[in-house]
């Protein structure tokens, strides 16, 4: 590169981390008229998103004990900002203009998820020192950016055959494809467990980045966990208390009708079984798991019904035959989060009875919740996208919030490719119609 041009970039690049940390509005459009605002400091990876964010940092010099006293009487929320002292005005005007620089930011087109050398996005930061006003800004980035990606890619499949039209859009989605794919691989939209950074103890390929792929694979079993030809976890023990937990609202009594999309290691048809269902269906598509299946009984237990196959070929025909029920559940592996609005949006109105369930009170349908679990920001955004297409597909969603124990600490991903959980809190979905 030429070694002009390289001063000159990151003399630029140093002026927009600096007004962004100053929070210097008036500097920063100036700035932004001619620069992009998602350049990033060589040492650190800061973008002037996470400058604006990281200079919010309290400061941890020692203060007299007049001053901290007043700082922490008046912090209701942990945030630094004392109501009652003049220091609380202080920091509040800070934090407000933050966010003001933030929004302006976004609004010339800062990605909202690049990492830092930390591999932090600003919002990670913004979290972990619990800005939460800052942080929802980020979380509501997060969710605009990822409805515009699905639009567009909608609007991509509607266009598809008229070239000359459709060059503009497909490099717009490309920009923004290659952004999102390569800055943050938790962030992406998987359903199931395959949604964290490969390890980089894996050098071999993935074999479960598309679902035809993962069918062909083979798997190995133990009493603890279901693992793919690439040490991918397909379905690990760990889960089974939020298996319980699902399987518990979903059926909450005897005699109804069950229906399971994802047998894995059996753990949620276990529990479905324990209540006796009147019928039981599970569809599963992988050879091995239909191996298992057989091995275990599963094909010879009263009121049960194995469907072979994918749920996109077998639903269709179960729809046809009028087949009902009073719970469904859905925990697929190595399909993307559109797959699950699929089955949401499409499906489970013609399967789920409106007058089912426990005492005719509405069938109730529930999937594993697990997209974008391996970062917090990412599962947030995420648990905002599913809420509104769930609203938008005619469902009403009750989360409930399950403590998960620190899996790292425990041991849990020796041995797997991808520690696809990495939070405290897994947020439990029960659905139903709305009204
Ligand atoms: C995460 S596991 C399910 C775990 C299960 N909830 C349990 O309690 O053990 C996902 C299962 O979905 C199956 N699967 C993946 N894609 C599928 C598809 N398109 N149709 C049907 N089953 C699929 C996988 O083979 C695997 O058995």
């Amino acid at each position: 590169m030429d070694p002009e041009f390289e001063t000159t970039t990151d003399l630029e690049t140093q002026s927009l981390l600096l007004a962004a940390a100053h929070h210097d509005l008036p500097a920063l459009r100036d700035l932004l008229r001619t620069s992009s605002p998602n350049v990033q400091d060589a040492e650190t990876g800061f973008t002037p998103l996470h400058a604006a964010v990281a200079a919010c940092e309290p400061d941890n010099e020692p203060k007299s004990t007049s001053e901290s006293s007043r700082t922490v009487n008046g912090d209701t929320n942990g945030d630094g900002v004392g109501v009652n002292s003049t220091e609380g005005e202080e920091r509040k005007n800070e934090l407000e203009a933050a966010a003001q620089t933030i929004k302006l930011l976004f609004q010339n087109g800062a990605i909202w998820n690049d990492l830092d050398q930390n591999g932090e996005t600003p919002g990670c930061i913004a979290l972990r020192l619990g800005l939460k006003e800052l942080y929802e800004l980020f979380v509501d980035a997060g969710v605009r950016a990822e409805l515009l990606l699905s639009r567009l890619a909608e609007y991509q499949l509607l266009g598809d055959g008229d070239d000359s039209a459709d060059e503009e859009e497909d490099e717009d989605i490309e920009i923004i494809e290659a952004t999102e794919a390569t800055e943050t691989d938790g962030t992406s939209a998987e359903t199931s467990e395959a949604t964290a950074d490969p390890s980089l103890e894996f050098t071999s390929q993935d074999t479960s980045t598309t679902n035809p792929a993962y069918l062909t694979s083979p798997l190995t079993f133990s009493q603890t966990r279901l693992i793919d030809s690439s040490a991918n976890g397909v379905m690990m023990a760990w889960e089974t208390t939020l298996m319980e937990r699902s399987a518990e609202l979903l059926l909450p009594a005897s005699n109804l009708r069950v229906l399971n999309i994802g047998h894995g290691m059996g753990i949620i048809d276990c529990i479905f079984q324990s209540s006796t269902p009147s019928s039981h269906h599970i569809v599963e598509a992988h050879p091995d798991v239909l191996a298992q299946m057989k091995e275990n009984g599963w094909y010879d237990k009263s009121g049960v019904v194995v469907h072979e196959g994918r749920w996109q070929d077998v639903i269709p025909e179960l729809i046809e035959k009028g087949a009902m029920f009073d719970a469904i559940y859905f925990d697929t592996f190595a399909e993307e989060y559109k797959a699950l609005r699929e089955f949401f949006t499409e499906y489970v109105i013609g399967l789920l009875d409106p007058t089912g369930g426990k005492d005719g009170e509405g069938g109730k349908f529930g999937f594993f919740n697990g997209m974008g679990a391996d970062r917090q920001i990412c599962y947030d955004v995420y648990g905002k996208i599913v809420e509104m297409d769930l609203f938008e597909a005619g469902f009403d969603i009750e989360w409930e919030d399950i403590a998960v124990p620190d899996l790292q600490e425990a041991g849990e991903w020796e041995g797997v490719r991808r520690p696809y959980w990495a939070l405290t809190k897994y947020r439990l979905p029960t659905c139903s119609f709305i009204g």
